[in-house]
């Protein structure tokens, strides 16, 4: 899609600040440090827009960004990271859980792994709690870039064989560095929202 204009437009923790409008939203949820803002940038062709940082758990608060005025994304907090203040590891699944389960107008949520690793405990716990209360996903799988190309399919198999796959949960390989990737998860973002 060609982005026209992407603007932040707030942070939340509950629904009673969420923005009112009803318009589709994708949101991206991953563990801290996966690379969930710098997705997000990379679609966008922003550099900033969601702020990135090599200090795992920066995201700390719900953010939502409107796109072309038709579509919105939103940035989820990260989950695992071992230095959170215990104080927001508490809130942070009441809070994402609630996100995930009451919002109406949410039609994709992209769960970024790391290519490179096991998915961990907190991802495993994600997809079963995602299948169980029926929430549209697909997988990414980032940093690509990192690791060689004959590699990459093997990745994704063993990757894919943890998290043991049921129908049509797609995965693709994605590098916000060097953007590869990027036209695919927008075409399941289009083939989403315009359902
Ligand atoms: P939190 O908000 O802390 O949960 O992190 P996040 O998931 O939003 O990760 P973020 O986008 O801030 O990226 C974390 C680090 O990984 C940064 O140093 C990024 O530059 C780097 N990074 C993200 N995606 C990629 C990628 O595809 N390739 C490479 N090489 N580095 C990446
Ligand atoms: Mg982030």
């Amino acid at each position: 899609m060609k982005v026209t204009s992407a603007e932040f437009l707030k942070s939340a923790t509950e629904p009673s600040q969420y923005p009112g409008e009803s318009i589709p939203e994708i949101a991206f949820v991953g563990r801290s440090n996966v690379g969930k803002s710098s997705l997000i940038n990379t679609l966008l062709n922003r550099k900033r827009l969601a702020r990135i940082s090599t200090v795992p758990g920066k995201t700390r608060l719900i953010n939502f960004f409107k796109i072309n005025d038709r579509l919105s994304f939103v940035d989820l907090p990260g989950y695992g990271y071992a230095k959170v203040p215990l104080s927001v590891k508490k809130t942070w699944g009441p809070m994402v859980e609630r996100y995930l389960k009451e919002r109406e107008n949410l039609c994709l949520v992209i769960l970024i792994l790391d290519i490179r690793r096991e998915p961990s405990a907190d991802d495993l716990a994600l997809v079963d709690w995602l299948r169980h209360y029926d929430v549209k996903f697909i997988y990414v799988l980032t940093k690509m870039d990192k690791i060689s190309k004959n590699q990459l399919s093997r990745r994704r198999r063993t990757i894919m064989g943890h998290l043991n796959p049921i129908h049509d949960e797609s995965a693709i390989m994605f590098s916000s560095k060097t953007g590869y990737g990027k036209d695919d998860v927008w075409g399941k973002i289009m083939e989403a929202t315009e359902k």
